[in-house]
């Protein structure tokens, strides 16, 4: 990794007075100035198309930011990911999420591991349990064909698949309703059991460590609820787990048969692509999944063989950057024109704030410059009902990504065009603004009076030159759907590079995990403990301890 800091680097001087040249002009005006800007600021790979054309960037920034990932030797990062260096250097672990979606032939070996033939063996036991399930010939312990699907996991363990679930929705298996439990609070684990027949529901246990606290907990009360409409010898049939931690899955009382592996390698917010991804083979299919991951790795080929002019994950983290680091934006608001991807939000904001959220460079010392943006947003067009008005008319400038189809699922083309024009209405606009002047014009032509005209003007005005991005798919499928995230994980990746940040541990999870700890237990102490800490933390355990 890095020793200098981003800021040392002659490309990111040399952009900081790039910025102060360009930072004062007009989006439109660049576009009334090139004809063929759309043509030059736009590129597509493995099934997505990505417009950039609609920020702040010349040839020259583009140039600059091209530099700047060449001086911090993006390639061989990139090439090391994929080669399984550890890179991941604060917890001694190689990085091997593409690896999972590689075909068989890929035959990587790392550290005397035979990781594609492990990948492909589990693949292979993930086909053939979600055909049985799927044929009905896995059955509840009554011989029932299962109807319901639980998965029992948090963060990593449930993001993902839940959201890629949703997002193949029109490929679901009309029998088997999908149930995704993640949170501790009882509301969550109970709502979904009251729906449940015992008989014909089959738990998944998902969770990297199988040591969360939130996951244990669930699971503990669903198997206790399964004991109690159920028959214990029917057990087997009934609880299934997804984990790298086998004794504590034996220990929980399922065993190997039942269990699907992966590795250390796999990193929960990149776990999708393996065995956690089996609610996703169960409901679209494992065809559909094989597609899912080979949508992925077509984008990994891109993204590892595309020169950077051209490549996708590249552009997207450079144009992140820029936003970020010189146009000084905290935060990135994704915007899918698209019901089915509306938790992709969700998903986003786990793999790149938990990825990139970091305060130190790979040498502990505190970086100077901002790091990872706040990542969040819902499908549009519910989101311009709610808080675009922020977006187009608030004093911070905030960059959006849209998503969107062009071809839709459902047989209903008229809605797919007022979505699509909603979608490109809105980077249109984000972008021009609207000035007094034509606030003017446009009110005089509805004969207003003139003097409340000059108050409502300055109301009415939109400044505009508010960047966006625009990533269409030809139609929402599990391969397009597969590159989309890969893209993601990659411009994450690049954007860590760029930053020198590990992007791949998660320390800053751990002190709120251990003090809810210590909490739960003076919370449930039967005599009240001595008060250990400050006077709002200590009212509140009173409070709630008087009401357990
Ligand atoms: O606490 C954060 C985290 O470790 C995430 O990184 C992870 O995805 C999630 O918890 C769940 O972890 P596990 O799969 O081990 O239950």
């Amino acid at each position: 990794m890095h020793t200098q800091p981003l800021t040392a680097s002659t490309a990111f001087q040399a952009l900081r007075s790039q910025y102060a040249l360009v930072k004062n002009r007009r989006l439109a005006e660049l576009f009334a100035q090139d004809p063929s800007r759309f043509d030059t600021m736009s590129t597509k790979a493995a099934g997505i198309f990505l417009d950039y054309s609609k920020n702040l960037l010349d040839d020259t920034t583009m140039r600059l930011l091209l530099e700047l990932a060449r001086e911090r030797r993006v390639e061989a990062q990139r090439d090391a990911m994929f080669a399984g260096e550890k890179i991941n250097f604060t917890e001694k672990r190689a990085v091997l999420h593409t690896a999972l979606r590689a075909p068989l032939e890929a035959d990587l070996q790392v550290d005397g591991q035979h990781v594609s033939r492990d990948v492909h063996a589990v693949l292979e036991r993930m086909r053939v349990f979600s055909d049985r399930v799927r044929g009905g010939d896995w059955t509840g312990h009554t011989g029932r064909a299962i109807t319901d699907i639980v998965n029992i996991g948090i963060g990593g363990s449930d993001l993902g698949p839940k959201m890629v679930c949703r997002a193949l929705r029109s490929f679901a298996h009309p029998r088997l309703r999908m149930h995704f439990v993640s949170n501790v609070d009882g509301h969550d684990l109970d709502a979904v059991l009251s729906q449940l027949d015992a008989e014909t529901t089959l738990f998944i246990v998902t969770s990297k460590t199988f040591t969360t606290m939130e996951t244990m907990m669930n699971a503990q009360s669903a198997r206790r609820w399964f004991l109690q409409h159920g028959d214990a010898a029917g057990l087997a049939q009934h609880f299934v787990a997804v984990s790298t931690n086998l004794a504590a899955v034996n220990a929980f009382g399922i065993d190997a048969d039942n269990m699907f592996p992966f590795w250390d390698w796999v990193g929960g917010r990149y776990s999708v692509w393996s065995a956690i991804g089996l609610p996703i083979a169960l409901s679209a299919g494992f065809d559909n999944f094989a597609a899912f991951l080979q949508g992925a790795h077509a984008m990994d080929t891109h993204f590892r063989s595309a020169p950077l002019e051209t490549n996708l994950p590249v552009i997207l983290a450079l144009v992140g950057l820029w936003n970020r680091n010189f146009v000084g934006c905290g935060s990135l608001s994704i915007a899918p024109y698209l019901q089915d991807l509306e938790l992709f939000p969700a998903f986003l904001q786990q793999l790149d704030m938990e990825s990139n959220g970091k305060h130190v460079a790979a040498d502990g010392v505190a970086l100077d410059v901002p790091t990872g943006p706040i990542i969040w947003g819902s499908a549009g067009t519910n989101g311009q009902h709610a808080y675009f008005q922020l977006l187009h008319q608030g004093t911070d400038i905030t960059p959006l990504d849209f998503i969107a189809a062009l071809k839709p699922n459902h047989r209903l083309p008229q809605h797919h065009a007022a979505l699509l024009a909603n979608c490109f209405a809105q980077s249109e606009a984000f972008m021009c603004g609207k000035s007094a002047d034509q606030v003017r014009t446009e009110m005089q032509a509805q004969g207003i009076a003139a003097a409340d005209i000059e108050a409502l003007v300055p109301h009415r005005t939109f400044a505009g030159n508010r960047p966006s991005n625009t990533l269409l798919m030809d139609g929402l499928n599990p391969a397009t759907l597969g590159a989309l995230l890969a893209l993601y994980e990659h411009k994450v990746f690049v954007q860590g590079v760029l930053w020198g940040v590990n992007s791949f541990d998660q320390w800053g999870v751990e002190l709120g995990k251990v003090m809810a700890q210590n909490i739960q237990s003076e919370l449930l102490a039967p005599a009240a403990q001595p008060e250990r800490h400050d006077s709002s933390t200590n009212g509140l355990i009173v409070l709630a301890r008087a009401a357990l």
